[in-house]
């Protein structure tokens, strides 16, 4: 089978609204590895798009997944519940931050955990407004395009938006927000658009992902959790990217020691399957009646296996640790780079453990985006054996989602390969 052959058939069968990263159809994964249906291997700095920190078909992830179709693959929990849904509740609400009571419902996608965060909040507090952050992405339903603050390519033709959804500058000091003025933004609205009691939530990414891996400044989150206990607002972290070791800590909201009132995780939750989660305080997650929660897949059991065996990877291979060291080793060669006087166009190196992204402009002295280079590098790298993602408001970030159990050695092969594009690149 020939990628071109399969490009073909998926124009004519598939929308073209289903954007590809490349025209590249893969035939096996495994761990950071993958090959294409041509036979020719890739390194995955893309990790489906930080879904498998834990790697491809890691093999207890896996043999967690088999064990558990000798039994059953979908009775439906709201039919005939089984235990992994209760034991890999347990586990997330120990594994998260805030030492009170939590409780734990499971959907399908990040989305889904999302609006039912949003839901939740909003029965809780009996309140309508919801505030999110420019650049902010937090997935295509309605609802979470109405909190996505970036309009190309998710907004475009799609509203109406649901209404009672505000927008905060993202403190983005690279583009030239700071704390403060997001801060004295946030002020703003509550003066000249909602009062704060009518506020039910402020949604937050820790790191921002498809916004260009922006950390969010530890002092504005802590900010915010102040000004959400203040007013009696609940504070949802979006960790749907960010969670799971990714930053080198279990959830990147610990960076700031922050404890949110409700947290949504999805994607490396359960390292290929589609399961996402909202974990929040108990009291706030028991407000909506029973039978307002749920859906037929949420908290599928072969998922639920699955998201077990992923806890126990990370504790059992040291992977917050991992995070680190692949983190130190990108962004150090990167870091290098851009010592060099022909790479002007590295504007900016950034991340938190092993979220790491780099940002591609035409001249350090503007900083002005390079989209076009950040795509001619993804292509480039990708004929070199190397998949990679760009992000970012502008698209001119390339992002580094290496699974977490990736060896030094492979890491160090892809960042050769995506050296060796940005020259070709740079020089075409
Ligand atoms: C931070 C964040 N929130 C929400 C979503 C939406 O998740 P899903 O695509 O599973 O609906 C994503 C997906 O990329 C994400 O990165």
């Amino acid at each position: 089978m020939k990628n071109s052959e399969l490009a073909k058939r998926r124009d004519a069968a598939i929308p073209r609204g289903l954007a590809s990263a490349h025209a590249i159809y893969a035939k096996k994964a495994r761990n950071a590895e993958i090959w294409d249906v041509e036979g020719k291997r890739y390194v995955d700095f893309a990790g489906g798009i930080a879904v498998v920190n834990t790697g491809h078909m890691h093999p207890k992830v896996t043999a967690a997944v088999q064990n558990q179709l000798e039994g059953f693959s979908h009775p439906c929990v709201q039919v005939t519940p089984y235990e992994s849904y209760i034991a890999l509740a347990e586990r997330l609400n120990k594994v998260t931050p805030g030492n009170f009571p939590k409780k734990t419902v499971f959907f399908t996608t990040g989305a889904e955990a999302i609006e039912n965060a949003v839901k939740i909040a909003r029965v809780h507090t009996g309140r309508p407004g919801v505030i999110a952050f420019s650049g902010a992405f937090h997935g295509r339903t309605h609802m979470t395009l109405g909190l996505t603050g970036k309009v190309v390519p998710y907004k475009v033709g799609f509203g109406p938006f649901p209404s009672e959804v505000f927008h905060v500058p993202f403190p983005d000091a690279f583009h030239g927000v700071t704390v403060e003025q997001s801060l004295k933004a946030l002020d703003t609205l509550f003066k000249a658009d909602v009062d704060p009691a009518r506020v039910a939530t402020i949604v937050i990414e820790p790191v921002q992902g498809e916004g260009g891996f922006n950390v969010t400044p530890f002092d504005f989150l802590r900010s915010l959790r102040e000004i959400c206990t203040k007013h009696g607002i609940l504070l949802i972290v979006d960790e749907i990217q960010t969670g799971f070791a990714r930053t080198g800590k279990m959830f990147a909201i610990e960076h700031a020691g922050v404890a949110p009132d409700l947290m949504c995780m999805a994607k490396s939750l359960a390292g290929g399957y589609p399961l996402s989660a909202v974990t929040g305080r108990a009291e706030i997650m028991d407000a909506a009646a029973p039978g307002g929660l749920g859906g037929t897949y949420g908290g599928n059991p072969v998922a639920c296996s699955a998201g077990l065996a992923v806890l126990d990877v990370i504790e059992e291979e040291k992977l917050i640790d991992r995070s680190n060291e692949i983190g130190r080793i990108i962004t150090d060669r990167l870091n290098s780079l851009a010592q060099r006087n022909s790479l002007d166009c590295i504007g900016d190196v950034r991340g938190l453990g092993g979220m790491v992204a780099v940002e591609l402009v035409k001249t350090r002295k503007t900083n002005e985006p390079a989209p076009d280079l950040t795509k001619a590098v993804v292509a480039k790298a990708a004929e070199k054996g190397l998949i990679i993602l760009s992000c970012g408001v502008y698209g001119n970030v390339i992002r580094f989602l290496v699974p977490l159990t990736a060896s030094n050695d492979i890491v160090k092969e892809g960042m050769d390969k995506l050296e060796a594009a940005l020259l070709e690149a740079l020089a075409a």
